[in-house]
């Protein structure tokens, strides 16, 4: 046995093979900006905050086309995708060459009586409203205070994304 501790490393590349040990359910977050075009990605990095009040955390890339949409007392959504959903989530993570509106002819999509667009199919669907957020590092990390919770009857089960890969889960 040595006294020397190891050596630590944090570099970027550790830390991603480390993240992509972290299973997490996939979920699109979208938004339609004051201009009136609706926006979408796919995010894992979404998180329940409080249960009172209910609220949620999505990190968003800040390169993102969404990211800078982000902001106080803006309007999103974020749909929980069930296992048939693995196209969205493919769509909305920039994996099939499309952007912008054109994303929404991936799923079903319909608006909320506040103008939110919400995905028909997914296991939930929140609506929140932008109370916070803090820029850090690459990310926005914003926190929504929910507004609405729209569930639908279902069997589906979750999809999960783990180790580059989609997982059925629940
Ligand atoms: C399964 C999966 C999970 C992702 N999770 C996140 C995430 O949590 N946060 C994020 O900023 N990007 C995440 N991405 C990447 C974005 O969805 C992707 O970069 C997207 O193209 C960004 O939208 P844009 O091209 O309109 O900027 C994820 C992608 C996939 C496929």
């Amino acid at each position: 046995m040595t006294n020397t501790p190891p050596k630590k490393s944090t570099g970027p590349g550790r830390f991603k093979q480390a993240m992509r040990s972290l299973a997490g359910s996939v979920n699109v977050v979208a938004l339609q900006d004051p201009d009136g075009n609706v926006l979408g990605v796919t995010a894992t990095a979404v998180c329940s905050l409080s249960a009172d009040p209910p609220s949620v955390i999505v990190c968003i890339n800040q390169n993102s086309s969404l990211a800078k949409g982000l902001e106080i007392g803006r309007l999103f959504s974020v749909s929980v995708l069930s296992e048939h959903q693995k196209d969205i989530s493919e769509a909305f993570g920039g994996r099939k060459g499309v952007s912008g509106k054109n994303r929404f002819i991936y799923g079903e999509w319909h608006r909320s009586e506040d103008n939110v667009p919400i995905l028909h199919g997914a296991r939930a669907c929140l609506e929140c409203r932008v109370d916070n957020f803090m820029d850090y590092g690459t990310h926005r990390a914003a926190v929504g205070a929910v507004t609405d919770v729209h569930l639908e009857e279902m069997d589906d089960a979750s999809l999960i994304f783990v180790n580059g890969q989609y997982f059925s889960v629940g």
